[in-house]
């Protein structure tokens, strides 16, 4: 029956194009072009009577058919393709906006300080020893020569545990470690946090950091720890540094110095945070006292040293611009963020 057989032919070619539809627009063409006004299958249904008597019924009853099935093919076709559409355009990345930087971990500028700090030792020779922080009397006081008498080892001056213990209120502890474990020659420097109950205000604080050096060999001099000591304040601080030596009392030390640099805001000119003098003290330093050699079992008529001891805080404090050493131990990440 001719009639059939067309429809038999609308059916495969409805098939074919539906399945090519890649969007709704498309879709859109197929539905008209079938259903619409004057689509196809609309045309054979409105032509119905036109068919003789013996055919009309099942034309009739198969072109419903189709018409049914195809608007529920279209209709699937479009959900699916609504989906997909949505979804793109949720996914749409416009590569051209600016991107969300990750947020990286940095090492706390303490710790970064210390690390410039050994690097420009190491570069002169010297290794690196760490010690312990809970320490006895020996360690902290007698075997660097502090007397008894001596105001450091006053309960209000020093954290002491229990017994004989306490936690070292500087790292010149790590000397007498090294010395008693190592014979000369020796070329470290120490660094390490130390402890002192002292009141904490914009300057104080309970715990802090230090970096002790050591250097013990035949004939050691003073000259030597000057020319040491003034390489590490031009890298630290920059070539146009100036260095000054004041004469100083350290029971571990004979002769000894405080260690000044050219105020590195004022440039030597007198401001607020050089107290109007144009000089900034960072270290202590001078040559090992015969007597500590002695309570370490060096021969202090073969071997000479000198030693040095500095605060990080007071260095970052400079180097960052920073006024307030608390800010350094609340870990307000966004202070944390500015100095990294
Ligand atoms: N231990 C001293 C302090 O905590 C710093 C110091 C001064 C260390 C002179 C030294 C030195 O090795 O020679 O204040």
């Amino acid at each position: 029956m001719e009639a059939l057989d067309r429809l038999d032919r609308i059916k495969d070619r409805f098939e074919e194009e539906i399945k090519k539809c890649g969007d709704l627009s498309r879709l859109d063409g197929v539905r008209t072009a079938y259903l619409g006004r004057k689509g196809e299958l609309t045309m054979i249904l409105r032509s119905l009577s036109a068919l003789p008597d013996g055919q009309k019924v099942e034309v009739a009853k198969q072109a419903n058919l189709l018409k049914r099935e195809f608007t529920a093919r279209i209709e699937e076709t479009r959900a699916g393709l609504e989906e997909t559409e949505a979804a793109t355009k949720k996914d749409k990345t416009d590569v051209t906006l600016p991107g969300i930087r990750p947020r990286a971990g940095t090492v706390h500028p303490i710790t970064g300080t210390i690390s410039r700090i050994n690097e420009i030792f190491i570069s002169l020779g010297f290794s690196i020893a760490e010690g312990p922080e809970i320490e006895t009397e020996f360690y902290n006081f007698g075997a660097l020569n502090i007397p008894l008498e001596h105001p450091s080892r006053d309960a209000f001056d020093t954290f002491y545990i229990k017994g004989e213990y306490l936690l070292r209120s500087h790292t010149s502890n790590v000397q007498v470690h090294v010395m008693e474990r190592q014979k000369p020659p020796v070329q470290v420097i120490m660094p390490g946090r130390v402890y002192r109950p002292d009141a904490v205000d914009a300057s104080h604080s309970f715990m802090f950091h230090q970096v002790e050096g050591l250097m013990v060999d035949k004939g050691v001099s003073f000259s030597d720890l000057k020319g040491v000591l003034s390489i590490f304040c031009r890298s630290m601080f920059g070539n146009d540094i100036k260095m000054r030596l004041r004469p100083h009392f350290f029971p571990f030390t004979e002769p000894s110095a405080e260690v000044d640099i050219s105020c590195i805001i004022c440039e030597g000119k007198g401001c607020r945070v050089c107290s109007g003098n144009g000089w900034l003290e960072i270290l202590g330093a001078g040559l090992v006292n015969p007597k500590v050699f002695e309570a370490v079992g060096y021969d202090p008529s073969e071997y000479s040293g000198y030693a040095f001891g500095m605060g990080v805080e007071r260095i970052a404090m400079l180097l960052y611009g920073v006024e307030d050493i608390r800010l350094f131990f609340e870990n307000d990440i966004r202070f944390l963020r500015q100095l990294s």
